[in-house]
């Protein structure tokens, strides 16, 4: 078993695959930055503080491999690894935000190729150990903002599987039970890859709390009938405008503010993207067949057109507050960082 969601064995990138829980544990053992890529790809890992910290693992194979004879030249060995690594999913902006930061350091640095090697392996093991600590005080924060006896509803899986360890979301609500607040937790399922009912619950079940799974279109009756307290969801890309974040938050989002109800949203800084609006951003659009097939049996009609974006946005205004690793960010937070990031 691993300690992390993703850890560095001696030059191999260990991880979980992701598309077989909670029925299999499967432990993928990763020599390359394609093998990353494309564990990437297949969303045999997924959620975007975990794609931050894979990314720049990835890069710290290519690193780890390299037999270039000149800081230059792995450079330039980065750089290519770089590139493929941003093809292969486009919204969270973590998995930018690590290639960044990797590249950084190599740039920033001197000494010889071996020694420029070390020093990326270092990044990125500092990487993951920087979204253990972020999620643990997102937890710590966002626990402030959960009263004894109420019911959470989470959408997506934003817990200990989409970081490094211990969750954002998920986090909070760790935290908050932990701490000895009664709580429970509504998931949902989050068609169309099901990362609520797979591993939001298996998650939850693990940590003995409790959890009722419902499918995504039972979120108004659930808020219409009292049943939910309060919101908490994490994010693919903060932007200056929105939160960006699995498809189907939009609408819970929405329906939290017709109820009442607050809507929190926990995410470490290496979500936070200022500098766009989210007209900037591309949402992935995932394969028809995700649409028209369950468990590759054919449901829809042939030949129909099909629409399958896998994030949604969600302006600002429907949200109450942002929980990250420097504390409670309120409304008038929201605006402050808007005007630093605008001059
Ligand atoms: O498509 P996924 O499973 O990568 O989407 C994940 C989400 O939308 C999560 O809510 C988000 O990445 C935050 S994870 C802490």
């Amino acid at each position: 078993m691993l300690k992390r969601t993703i850890e560095w064995q001696n030059g191999t990138v260990a991880t979980i695959d992701q598309t077989r829980l909670p029925n299999e544990t499967i432990i993928l053992k990763m020599k390359s930055c394609e093998e990353v890529a494309d564990t990437i790809r297949t969303m045999k890992i997924r959620g975007a503080p975990l794609l931050g910290a894979a990314a720049a693992f990835a890069l710290a194979l290519t690193a780890h491999n390299s037999k270039a004879k000149s800081r230059e030249q792995l450079i330039s060995e980065l750089e290519k690894s770089a590139e493929i690594l941003k093809r292969t999913r486009p919204t969270a902006v973590n998995l930018f935000w690590g290639i960044d930061r990797i590249l950084t350091k190599a740039k920033g640095s001197s000494g010889n190729a071996k020694a420029l090697a070390f020093s990326i392996v270092e990044e990125a093991q500092k990487i993951a150990d920087e979204d253990v600590r972020a999620n643990r005080l997102i937890g710590k924060y966002g626990a402030e903002l959960i009263d004894d006896g109420d019911v959470v509803l989470t959408h997506c899986n934003a817990g200990a599987l989409a970081t490094v360890d211990y969750g954002t979301a998920l986090g909070v609500i760790r935290f908050a039970w932990k701490h000895g607040k009664r709580i429970r937790v509504i998931a949902t399922e989050t068609r169309l890859k099901l990362q609520g009912a797979r591993l939001t619950t298996y998650e939850l079940k693990r940590d003995g709390i409790p959890v009722t799974l419902i499918t995504d279109n039972m979120v108004g009756y659930s808020m219409h009938k009292r049943l939910v307290s309060k919101v908490v969801v994490g994010a693919d890309r903060i932007v200056r405008d929105a939160v960006i974040n699995k498809i189907g938050t939009f609408t819970i989002a929405v329906l939290a503010k017709e109820h009442g109800i607050p809507f929190y949203v926990a995410a470490p800084k290496s979500t936070f993207d200022l500098k766009h609006k989210s007209a900037d951003v591309i949402i992935e659009e995932r394969k028809p067949e995700e649409v028209t097939h369950i468990n590759s049996s054919r449901i829809a009609a042939e030949g129909i057109e099909v629409m399958n974006p896998a994030f949604d946005i969600t302006p600002l205004k429907y949200v109450t507050a942002i929980i990250c690793e420097s504390g409670i960010l309120y409304k008038k937070e929201f605006d402050k960082f808007k005007a630093d990031y605008h001059n």
